[in-house]
Order: C-alpha cells, then sequence, then structure tokens
C-alpha cells in the first residue's frame, strides 16, 4: 500500500508527491515548520492528507516544545496551530484536523506535560487510521453506484495520495473493481499541477487498474462518446446546500456530464463538509502561482509580461451533482437535509 505520510519518531514522513511519476522519492519533516512548508508546496496535498499532515504537524511541534508549563505548552500549541492554518484556504479537512487538535488538547489541560504530548501523538496518529477506515467505508458505499462495466472519469488526484490511503473517488473506483466491476478509468491530466497524469495515473497503474490519461479539453468528446459511464470526485469543501469547491475543472467536467446525462459523484468523507458555510460562495479559493500556467516542466509557454490567472480550486453548485458519497452513506438533494443528517449521525466507523 501507498505510504502517502506516517508518524515517525523522527518526524512525519511523506512520499515527495511534487516528484511523482519519475521519481519515488521520501523526505522527512522534523519540525512542524518543515511540515507547514510541505503542505504548503505541495510535497503532500489533497484535502484529507492535507488535515492528517496537519495534525501530525501540531503533534510535532508539541513534542518538541521547551515549555516547562501547561501554559506555556498551550501558547506554543497556539502558535503552532496558526502556523499550520495558513498553510492552504480552501481544504475545510485542515480546520477540522486542527479544531480536532484543539478540542483535545482543551481535555487534557490538566494533565501533566508528558502525558498532554502522547496523547496529541496519538490522537494525530488515531486521524490517520480513520482516515483510511472512512474511505473504505465510502468505497463500499460509492461502489454500488458505479457501472458494472465501461469508463469511468475523474479529475484531479482524490486517491490514496490525496489521503491517509485507499482515496475518495479512486476508493470509490477500487471497491467496485474489488466487487468484479470492469471499469476503466478516464483521468483528466488537471491543468496546471497535473495532479491527474502525474498522480492518479501513477497510483492506478501502481494498483494495475486500467487507465487512460486525457487532456482536460479532451473530456467532453469522450462523454459525448459515450465511452463515460459515470463520473466521480472528491472535494476540498462541501457547503451546507451541496455547493462542492474541488480541483480547477470540476465545475467545467460536472456542466458536460449535465449535457450528456453521466451521474456526477462527489466522494468526500464528513470532515470535508462544512455545515457552517452555507453556499459555495463563501468558499475561499486559492490562487496561486502565475509560474504553475506559464511554466510547463521549467519551460515558458506563455509570452513575458501577459496577466495570468491561477485559481487552483472552483465550486460547482449542487444542481450538477448526482449525489455525494461519504462514509456514513450516500446523500441526495435536498443537500440542506441529507448532508445534515450524515453529519449529525454518530460515526459508525470503527478503527
Ligand atoms: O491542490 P490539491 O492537489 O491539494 O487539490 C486536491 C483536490 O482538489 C482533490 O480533488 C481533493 O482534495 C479531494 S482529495 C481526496
Amino acid at each position: 500500500m501507498i505510504q502517502t505520510l506516517e508518524w515517525t519518531e523522527e518526524g512525519v514522513r511523506f512520499i515527495d508527491q511534487t516528484k511523482l511519476p519519475t521519481e519515488e522519492v521520501y523526505v522527512t519533516s522534523k519540525t512542524y515548520q518543515q511540515v507547514a512548508d510541505a503542505i504548503r508546496t505541495m510535497i503532500v496535498r489533497g484535502a484529507p492528507a492535507i488535515g492528517v499532515a496537519a495534525a501530525m504537524g501540531i503533534a510535532l511541534g508539541v513534542r518538541d516544545s521547551k515549555a516547562e508549563t501547561v501554559a506555556g505548552l498551550k501558547q506554543d500549541f497556539d502558535h503552532i496551530c496558526e502556523v499550520m492554518g495558513q498553510t492552504r484556504p480552501t481544504a475545510v479537512n485542515l480546520f477540522w484536523a486542527i479544531q480536532r487538535m484543539r478540542e483535545k488538547f482543551e481535555r487534557l489541560r490538566v494533565r501533566p506535560i508528558s502525558q498532554i504530548k502522547e496523547e496529541l501523538i496519538e490522537e494525530a496518529k488515531r486521524m490517520h487510521a480513520e482516515d483510511i477506515a472512512a474511505n473504505r467505508a465510502m468505497g463500499n458505499h460509492g461502489a454500488t453506484l458505479m457501472p458494472n462495466s465501461g469508463g469511468v472519469l475523474t479529475h484531479c488526484n482524490a486517491g490514496a495520495l490525496a489521503t491517509a490511503g485507499y482515496g475518495t473517488a479512486l476508493g470509490v473506483i477500487r471497491a467496485a473493481i474489488e466487487q468484479g466491476k470492469k471499469i476503466h478509468v478516464y483521468a483528466d491530466e488537471t491543468r496546471p499541477f497535473l495532479q491527474g497524469s502525474r498522480l492518479t495515473a501513477w497510483e492506478l497503474m501502481k494498483d494495475g487498474i486500467p487507465t487512460t490519461v486525457i487532456s482536460d479539453n479532451m473530456a467532453g468528446a469522450m462523454m459525448r462518446q459515450g465511452k463515460i459511464g459515470a463520473i466521480v470526485v472528491g472535494a476540498d469543501r462541501i457547503a451546507a446546500n451541496g455547493d462542492v469547491a474541488n480541483k480547477i475543472g470540476t465545475y467545467t467536467v460536472a456542466v458536460l456530464a449535465k449535457e450528456n446525462n453521466i451521474p456526477f459523484y462527489v466522494a468526500a468523507p464528513i470532515s470535508t463538509v462544512d455545515l457552517a458555510c452555507p453556499d459555495g460562495n463563501k468558499i475561499p479559493i486559492e490562487r496561486r502561482n502565475a509560474r504553475e500556467v506559464s511554466h510547463i516542466a521549467g519551460k515558458q509557454m506563455v509570452p513575458d509580461g501577459v496577466s495570468i490567472e491561477n485559481p487552483a480550486f472552483d465550486v460547482t453548485p449542487a444542481k450538477y451533482v448526482t449525489a455525494i458519497v461519504t462514509e456514513r452513506g450516500i446523500a441526495r438533494a435536498p443537500y440542506e437535509e441529507s448532508l445534515r443528517s450524515l453529519a449529525d449521525a454518530d460515526a459508525k466507523v470503527q478503527v
């Protein structure tokens, strides 16, 4: 199994996703600042993986704090949480993970420093294990929606590399294949960062899952030619009304799906659902460096001085979403009700 990230005594160990698919290199972030940099520079990326990485980074920073009182440790803890919270703005799993670590710290406040440190490490490891279990559960629910055979399109990477393991959208595809469905994956290249061609294709090839990479502008033609029976993508934040923020280009895919009568599914853990966010207009969209658009593999592709936009995510209105697959079950419109009732349901995923 691909180890996207793991806790080690030395620090948080990541597969360096900026080097894939040509080099499989592992790096260890030995301080919380290095973990924050790994998130910012996309050594680790994908909403659930970012959340777990941040939790591990917080545990690492607290473990190495020199504070001699709980009040001093809390001050360090707050600062570390602040640094983590400034890494990337869109994936709500980051803020969900920070909040969960904050609540854990509050419950531990009366305990000795050594125990607080140990328990925060355990909490981060638990989040890692829970994420894999959630993906397996999501896979089982979502597999029922997949066609028995034929093409399934995905955009970006919502796989093992974007999570603690197994994946959300790719978890659904993996589970369908484990159940005997004969699925062929179409992976959108996903310009500008190429998560589809570099990461999705890499991990599916490793698992022997038949995969075809297409450039993003080919998706509509493939749908029209009848090659795509379903679409499944991940999410970075889902608003209370079911609007979905995901990698830039997802909206285009969803509109094309509607035009071609193809179901458009979103697979994401409950930690991606932000009930405090009423609709997609309120989701902060990360703007990344223009160089990601202007250059491909270090080579300049646009003339000097031209204006460039690089929003990393877009919002797909809920009306385009056929269903949202979570570890607690499948939500359908009206999403205000279905998402809230899944979020309120007791977690059934056991680790
Ligand atoms: O910028 P990235 O690579 O972090 O964006 C990732 C995505 O948009 C994924 O589709 C999303 O996080 C879901 S991952 C299970």
